[in-house]
Order: C-alpha cells, then structure tokens, then sequence
C-alpha cells in the first residue's frame, strides 16, 4: 500500500509530513519513542551520562498514532488556522504528552513555509516548560512578556521567555516587528498579522500562535494586564534577576554548563596573582603572625555568639597591627600552586584561608583607609603572597565618596576606619566555568563576607557588609576596566565602638 504524503490525523490538526504545515515537531537526535503494545509506547533518551527510559501507558488513539508517528519518521508537522474549526486541535491527552517531551527537552518546534529558510526554532530551555496548545491565533489583544529577553546566538536572533521555560531563535523571520509593536502596547492579532507583509499570512499565523504559546506574547485581559502581572510572586522580581538565575542554574536553560574550560588551549589562564604596579619600596609591610598568634584566644563559641554587624566605630582606631592580623587571618596566601606542565586544562591556583569555586580565588582585596593607625588616608591592594598593602592612585575625593557611601548604606554616624572592596578578575572563573562563573563569584563574596564577620568577632573589632555600592566609582578610582575587574562587595571595618568595648560605659 503506497504510503500516504499527507494524513491529516482525525480531530486534530496533524499530519505526518510537513507537506502543508508550517509547525514541524521534531524529535531530538538523542531520543526514541516506539510502541510497546496497543495502547502504549517507550521514550528513551538521553540525558547527560544517563539514559532514561519511561513508558506512555492508556494512551488514547490520537495521542498513540501522533507521538507514534513522532517516532516513526522523527517529524510531524500542524496546522495553525487563523480561524478555529470546531473540534480541532489535540485532545487533553495529547497535550499532556506534548509538554512531558518538551520538559524533556527532547522535542522542538520549528516554524515557517515548508522549502524556505527561513526559520523560527523553538527549545525548551527549562524542566518546567509548558506550552499552551492548541497553538491557535491569539483571541484577545497581545502585549510582549516583560521578562522577555532579546539577544544574538551565533547567526540567529534569540528570544528567551523564561517565565515559561522556552527559547526562540529565529532565522530570517520577521519575529522584531512582533516584539517591537507589542512593547508598545497590546495590539490586536490580526493588524499584527496584517503587517507581517514579508511572509506568507500562514506562517504570520502560526508565529503569533507560538510566540503566545511559549509565553513571549500574552493575551491581556479587560484591564490591559497580562497573567504575569497579576501574579503577586513574580511582580516582585526583576527581569533581569530572573534573567540571571535561569541562566545560572542548571534545568533552567539550554546550553552547556559548569567546568567547560571554553578556554582552554586557546587563551592563556589568567595568574593566581594580580600584577602589581607598585615598586618593592612602595609596599606598605603588614605584621605576620608572630605577633599575635601567642595571644589568648577565644572559642569557636565565643565568637559564632559574638558575631553581629556593628555599624559604628570608637574613638581609638583600627591599628595597623589588628589591620594586618585581620587581613592575614582572612585572605592571605599561603602557597601558590603552578601550572601542570602538559594540562591545557590546568591554571595556577593559590591557598588561601576561605574555600572559593575552582580554587581560583578571583577576589581582590582593596582598602579605602580613612583612620587606620599610621597608615595614610587613601586606597590600598593588598597583596595577599606578600602580606603588604600596595598604594592605589586614586583621588582624595573618589576615597572621600568611597567612604561616604558606605556611611549612608549602614547609617554609620560617620565614616568608616576601614572600607574594604572587593575586586572580581572575572576572567579568573570565566576561562573555565561557562554559564555559572558571575553566580560563583557572588557566592565567594558571601563566603568571604562570612569569614571576615567571624575573623572581627574573635578580634573583638565592628565590622558590617555594604549591600550596595559604586562599581563605576570603584572603576574611576583604580583605573581597573570594568568588564576585567569590578567591585562585587564591600565590608566597613573598626574599633568597636566605646559602647561595645570591655569594660566600656553602658
Ligand atoms: C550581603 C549583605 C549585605 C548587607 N548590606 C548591608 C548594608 O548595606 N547596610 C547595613 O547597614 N547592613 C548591611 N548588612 C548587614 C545586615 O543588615 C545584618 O547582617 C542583618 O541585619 C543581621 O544582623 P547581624 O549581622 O547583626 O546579625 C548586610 C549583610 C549582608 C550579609
């Protein structure tokens, strides 16, 4: 029996081959589905090293001879009509099934005129992607999604709708007058198809229907709102932060992630150490532990219940001496580890007090000094191999802004002995971590953060975290690119307060 080129399946709008349709599903190279049974089929695929296999029990006749087909011939295509005919479109069955293989990410869509190139891909980027079907022409007027996110990947335009877990790329399609009229405002679906002039009125179509879908157009109600803007726990995050947390988080989005070392062999790891500029005269020498290490010291106990942010300092100040304690106990280094001859995957490493992602230990320490024993007002380096401070030329006015923002971000009555910077050499983790490297650093600041709080309890010293500073006046007063090295923390550090110290008033 000849083989039939097109089959519209009954009460819905599939067919086997995309001879007509303009929706091609298109099963992953890395999955099978083939039947087990009447009623019942086994998907396989592969997910990183493992190889899953689940069984599609009790299946309806539409939902087996579709995704049966699927298997088949790897492809289906549909049909979207800018008009609903009654009865069609895939049962509740199928449509579960749909979305498992999507949250799978084992199935894709493609869209556009059978024979043209012109193309408009569309991946599950995340476990919980969910499409809405039947794809259909938007009923009610459409606004664009304000966690919508446009950008280049390779030759293609991409659009990522992380709120439901899907990324567009699209290939020559006019999908920017889509986004750009519906930033505007909500627009009615059939003006938008309308001005789409550059392709055919089915494939305008079938792109309003699946960018609706997959939650980078929304239909608005009465009001002019989208669902998400009514949704009290996503309104109150940022685009952008959600942006960062899918794209940092493994399940969240497509493409690699973690160690990849995209770098390697290609451009050289950056060193464990940060040059300096300044000559070996010009170093400020701290004191090492032979000073203080003999002192009594306090238990572990002691200093977890210690522990609290003090915001205000006394009127004695830092000493040189605590500043060098403090800095040795926290972040100096005790050995740097070199290169493995022949591993183009090696890069230098250092030890340091606090655990930090790959060991690569990418945070600088930087000292804005305004009262701090006999040391001059003005920014610092520290170098943690040599346990000394590098003078940094930055103006008197950049420290004096430095210190007075982080006065007004604790409430400090006035300003801090010590500010301490951190300085993120990004490069460090982004020759090897792909898609996870700015989240990892953030985490070591939390690290570091945590192990300065615990160092100035034992020290008896006030210290507090500065949720919020100047990057860009970070970047004017060292000179430092920001795309190489930005300030990513900050901590204020001093005597306690007269209050607070032993045997102090009240
Ligand atoms: C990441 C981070 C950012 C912070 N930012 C600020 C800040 O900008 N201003 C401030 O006064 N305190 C800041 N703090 C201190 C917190 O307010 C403080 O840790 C919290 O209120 C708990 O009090 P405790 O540290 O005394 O236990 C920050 C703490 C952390 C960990």
């Amino acid at each position: 029996m000849a083989e039939l080129d097109v089959m519209l399946f009954p009460a819905t709008d599939w067919e086997t081959t995309s001879t007509r349709a303009n929706v091609a599903w298109i099963l992953e190279d890395w999955a099978s589905v083939v039947p087990s049974g009447d009623d019942s089929l086994i998907v396989r695929h592969q997910q990183d090293a493992l190889m899953l296999r689940w069984v599609l029990r009790g299946l309806d006749a539409e939902a087996y001879q579709v995704l049966k087909t699927l298997g088949e011939r790897r492809s289906v295509g549909s049909v979207v009509r800018a008009a609903e005919t009654a009865g069609t479109g895939p049962g509740e069955r199928l449509v579960r099934e749909l979305n498992r293989l999507l949250s799978g990410r084992i199935l894709r869509l493609s869209v556009g005129s059978p024979g043209s190139d012109a193309r408009l891909t569309v991946r599950p980027a995340s476990r919980t992607a969910r499409m809405s079907l039947p794809l259909r022409m938007p009923r009610r007027l459409v606004r664009l999604s304000r966690y919508v996110t446009v950008g280049r990947a390779s030759d293609a335009l991409e659009v990522r709708s992380p709120i439901r877990g899907f990324v567009l790329q699209s290939h020559g399609l006019p999908i920017g007058n889509l986004l750009d009229k519906t930033a505007h405002r909500a627009c009615d679906p059939e003006e938008l198809v309308d001005g789409l002039r550059s392709v055919s009125r089915e494939d305008a179509v079938s792109l309003l229907a699946v960018m609706t879908a997959t939650g980078v157009l929304g239909e608005v109600d009465d009001r002019g709102l989208l669902a998400e803007d009514q949704d009290e726990i996503l309104i109150q995050r940022q685009p952008a932060d959600v942006a960062f947390h899918h794209a940092s988080r493994l399940g969240l989005h497509v493409g690699p992630s973690g160690a990849t070392f995209r770098f390697a062999g290609s451009l050289p790891p950056t060193p464990a150490l940060r040059d300096g500029t300044a000559q070996a005269q010009e170093l400020v020498k701290l004191d090492g532990p032979g000073s203080w290490l003999e002192a009594g010291e306090v238990s572990f106990t002691e200093v977890v219940a210690r522990r609290k942010s003090v915001r205000d300092h006394g009127s004695e100040p830092l000493t040189a001496r605590q500043l060098g304690e403090f800095l040795f106990r926290v972040a100096r280094v005790g050995r740097v580890i070199p290169v493995e001859d022949g591993n183009p995957r090696s890069y230098e490493c250092s030890e340091r007090p606090y655990p930090s992602g790959g060991g690569a230990y990418e945070i600088e320490l930087y000292l804005v000094t305004s009262r701090c024993g006999g040391l001059r007002r003005g920014l610092y380096r520290y170098r943690p191999l040599e346990h000394a401070l590098e003078p940094v030329a930055a103006s008197a006015a950049q420290c004096n802004m430095l210190l007075e923002n982080a006065r007004m971000a604790t409430g400090a009555k006035e300003s801090p002995q010590v500010l301490i910077l951190m300085g993120a050499r990004f490069a460090r983790l982004s020759w090897k971590y792909e898609n996870m490297a700015y989240a990892t650093t953030l985490k070591n600041v939390g690290v570091l953060y945590e192990s300065m709080y615990l160092t100035a309890a034992a020290m008896g010293l006030a210290c507090c975290a500065v949720g919020n500073s100047d990057s860009g006046l970070f970047a004017q007063a060292t000179g430092l690119r920001v795309e190489e090295e930005s300030s990513v923390g900050e901590l204020t550090l001093g005597s306690l307060p007269d209050r607070d110290r032993e045997g102090g008033e009240g």
